[in-house]
């Protein structure tokens, strides 16, 4: 049997959550956030009780700048995942994303896997999720359903070239997204957010899609999970020798850092800052780089799977992780935190300068 006749679309997801959960799949890479220093602030005059953490995007109110990240729907039990992360972010009021959504397209009895979290409540604020090649054919027919299946207040498209050319059944072409990209925009109007899956996001592309309409970009850069090694993982599952593409480009793209700033300063719409976050202080430095809020996805997968409780004592903790740092850069809320000081050392600085994205 070839290696993935078998592996249909809804066994993956349940294959891709579990090499997350188990192997870590991460880029040996970093987010290049040590190279980000903030100057310290000895007389902040403010009390952390203080610390305004809310702000205002596509229309609604989020009261911190935290994204749960695209994962899950579509596989076994994850209805289960998708509705602890929905309450989790109805009890913080943020907002959240479902993962792909093309499981449902092929077998539409999986619905309810994505549908339990608008069942969480009406006023959940819920981002869709499809592949840029998914949308090339019918691109209306296919929105109209996975919208209207949660009730979708926006929809990100993503964007996975590395992880397609690294997945032995991938697809390998990738023409025609653009086009798709700009039916969908015209075609609904609720915003759509274009993302990376962690390879990041250049400034040429962003420029591209802003100018295709998109309502916002989440950079979703290199430092965090690979999908690279992801597919490494699950080749070698099967075929413990496996030595293929995913080994070679298993740290390929953009660090996070390089690519908040790459595309804050080069578009005008918001930029979601994703890809590697793992702490309050990333958040942090996200905003001050110019970032609208970041985005998490396999930190919080990892925290449920040690329990509910433990998965809301982590957002308390990230939560408190921003508001410390927001306090020792003397910002009084997020508007502030963006005006904070920093400097850029090392590899970070180099990449910037280099590309002209920067003046300092
Ligand atoms: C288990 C898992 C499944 C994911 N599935 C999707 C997906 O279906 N659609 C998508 O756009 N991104 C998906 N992603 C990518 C994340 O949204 C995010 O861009 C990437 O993992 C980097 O963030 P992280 O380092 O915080 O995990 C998935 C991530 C994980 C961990």
């Amino acid at each position: 049997m070839g290696f993935d006749e078998d592996i249909n679309v809804r066994d993956r997801k349940v294959e891709h959550i579990d090499i997350v959960l188990k192997e870590s799949p991460e880029y040996h890479i970093s987010t290049w956030f040590e190279y980000v220093y903030l100057i310290h602030n000895s007389l902040p005059e403010l009390s952390i009780d203080d610390i305004d953490t809310h702000l205002d995007l596509f229309g609604s109110r989020f009261e911190y700048p935290i994204l749960i990240d695209s994962m899950t729907g579509g596989g076994e039990n994850t209805d289960k995942i998708n509705r602890a992360l929905a309450e989790l972010a109805y009890k913080y009021q943020v907002p959240i994303s479902c993962g792909s959504q093309k499981a449902y397209l092929k077998y539409p009895e999986l619905g309810y896997t994505y549908r339990v979290m608008r069942d969480v409540s009406k006023d959940l604020f819920i981002i869709g999720n499809i592949g840029g090649q998914d949308i090339r054919n019918n691109p209306k027919e296919v929105v109209d359903k996975i919208v209207s299946l949660i009730e979708a207040d926006a929809l990100a498209i993503h964007l996975n070239p590395l992880q397609e050319l690294t997945q032995p059944e991938g697809d390998r072409d990738f023409r025609g997204v653009i086009d798709a990209i700009v039916e969908v925009v015209d075609y609904l109007d609720i915003p759509i957010i274009v993302k990376e899956t962690g390879a990041g996001m250049s400034y040429e592309v962003a420029k591209s899609l802003e100018a295709a309409g998109v309502s916002a970009i989440n950079v979703s850069g290199a430092g965090g999970t690979s999908w690279s090694a992801v597919e490494v993982l699950r080749s070698r599952r099967r075929f413990p020798e496996h030595l293929g593409i995913g080994d070679i480009y298993w740290d390929w793209g953009i660090p996070t850092a390089a690519s908040i700033i790459e595309t804050v300063n080069s578009v005008d719409i918001p930029v979601i800052a994703s890809g590697g976050i793992r702490s309050g202080l990333d958040i942090v430095k996200s905003i001050v780089l110019g970032a609208e809020m970041a985005g998490l996805a396999s930190p919080f997968l990892k925290a449920l799977s040690k329990g509910i409780d433990y998965l809301d004592k982590y957002m308390e903790s990230l939560i408190m992780q921003v508001k410390v740092g927001m306090l020792l850069t003397g910002s009084k809320d997020l508007k502030s935190l963006k005006e904070a000081r920093y400097v850029l050392l090392g590899p970070l600085k180099e990449w910037v300068v280099q590309r002209g994205v920067w003046s300092g």
